[in-house]
């Protein structure tokens, strides 16, 4: 079967399988798919950040930029995401308008200056159904960098003959130090962006708006960025509104079924380990992501649960625990409501490390459990688990009932921001138009 029969299947088939894999193609294992590319993916350590860039199926192998710049190397689509420790390291991701430039270079410094240079690498992918046949990615891996600062970057490059073409600089600001006092640490969480219309401009005002509340440090996706993560004109829409966000604030993904494993989702957005199955610390936060809609269905069971506990042993400690995944086990939604599987089998290990707080979309309302543990509700958030569905900015929204879980649930579009530092966690959700929608303070 060729890749272009694949996703054609998976255009008729919709969505509601959730084990497709997009990603998948007949050029599988390093067969050459006719640009002179091998399309079976590869692996680039990135040395001075002590970890290595995977790229799948449908995309080459990760290679270092050089100097090479094409008709239109102006650069666009920046932003940002963690591959490494977020108190030291930044990885930024861009395009250019030719997607044939190689250079993929960053400068940077400390505050105003870019004064120190990183050569990133680059890689591209195929795509159907879009103006060219592949995608081009630039990354540029920044680490050592020191917590709690504010860099500032460009990033492009030059060919042989000393050209330039570089983006305007930016900024962004490392985590802060563990344990370090402070401001809060701040935390957009949105979702189920898919739109109707293929503007994305519902998703890009209502990111807007998470930070004109209060400066990201971090934007928590839910899962469902397009409608399908094989069109990429779609991504296209979702970066261009994104970009004055991202460019200064990371992102990280949970797939969620629309995400179909596609290779585009995989090869825009890199995140620690198999970008699936990971967790980092951030802030006062460890946050435990999980891919609930795998290209292997099995993989729920035999990688996510053992995932979840091994990865939640780990961050014992950590003064908040957050669990990011799309699909919702506690939902009153009339469309999906809630998806007992996944109960089954995470819920226990969620009650067994006091997990306090579970991140889901999926279903296009909001709604905010009472604490839970083993399915009873609980007297107060230090003695049980609180979910939360925040799904939609910009997907069709959903009725939602309520169940005796429900502490507040709403046919709205939503989005949270999450201040929390030891201690202390406060939970807003806001509407479209930024009207208050709930609020929760958590203590301990
Ligand atoms: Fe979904």
């Amino acid at each position: 079967m060729t890749r272009a029969t694949i996703i054609l299947l998976l255009l008729v088939g919709g969505c509601g399988g959730g084990t497709s894999g997009g990603g998948q193609d007949a050029a599988a294992g390093g067969s050459d798919g006719g640009g002179g590319y091998a399309w079976g993916g590869g692996t680039l350590p990135i040395p001075q950040c002590g970890y290595a860039i995977t790229t799948r199926d449908g995309a080459n192998p990760p290679a270092q930029g050089s100097p090479m710049l094409g008709a239109d190397p102006t650069p666009w689509g920046l932003h940002l995401g963690l591959v490494g420790d977020p108190t030291t390291s930044m990885a930024i991701t861009w395009r250019t308008n030719d997607d044939t430039t190689l250079a993929s270079t960053v400068q940077y410094g400390v505050g105003d200056k870019t004064d120190q240079t990183v050569e990133g690498i680059t890689f591209a992918y195929q795509t159907l159904g879009y103006s060219k046949d592949s995608v081009r990615i630039h990354q540029g891996h920044l680490c050592g960098l020191m917590p709690g600062t504010t860099y500032s970057y460009r990033v492009g490059g030059k060919d042989a003959s000393g050209k330039e073409a570089w983006s305007p600089v930016y900024q962004f600001h490392t985590a802060p130090a563990k344990g370090a006092a402070g401001a809060d640490f701040v935390v957009g969480v949105i979702g189920d962006t898919r739109d109707q219309t293929g503007k994305y401009d519902q998703w890009g005002t209502m990111l807007g708006r998470i930070a004109s509340i209060a400066t990201p440090d971090l934007v928590l996706f839910s899962g469902d960025g397009t409608s399908l993560g094989t069109i990429q004109v779609e991504w296209d829409a979702f970066l261009k509104q994104a970009e004055p966000v991202l460019r200064q604030t990371p992102l990280v993904f949970a797939q969620g079924n629309h995400e179909i494993s596609a290779v585009n989702y995989y090869s825009q957005f890199p995140m620690p380990g198999d970008q699936e199955f990971f967790g980092f610390d951030d802030g006062p936060l460890h946050v435990s992501v999980l891919d609930d809609t795998p290209m292997m269905a099995s993989d729920v069971m035999t990688k996510g649960t053992p995932f979840l506990d091994h990865d939640l042993t780990a961050a014992a400690g950590a003064p908040w625990k957050v669990v990011l995944h799309h699909r919702p086990m506690y939902s009153s939604g009339i469309l999906h409501g809630s998806n007992l599987d996944l109960r089954a089998i995470w819920a226990p290990v969620v009650d067994a490390h006091q997990v306090d707080l579970v991140l889901n979309g999926h279903e296009h309302n909001y709604e905010r459990t009472k604490p839970l543990r083993g399915g009873k509700v609980q007297a107060s958030t230090t003695m049980g688990t609180t979910y939360v569905v925040a799904g939609s900015a910009g997907a069709p929204l959903y009725a939602v009932g309520t169940s005796d879980f429900t502490a507040l649930s709403k046919k709205a579009y939503s989005f949270l921001v999450v201040k929390a530092r030891v201690g202390n966690l406060t939970l807003t959700a806001y509407d479209d138009t930024g009207a208050v929608l709930d609020t929760l303070t958590m203590m301990k």
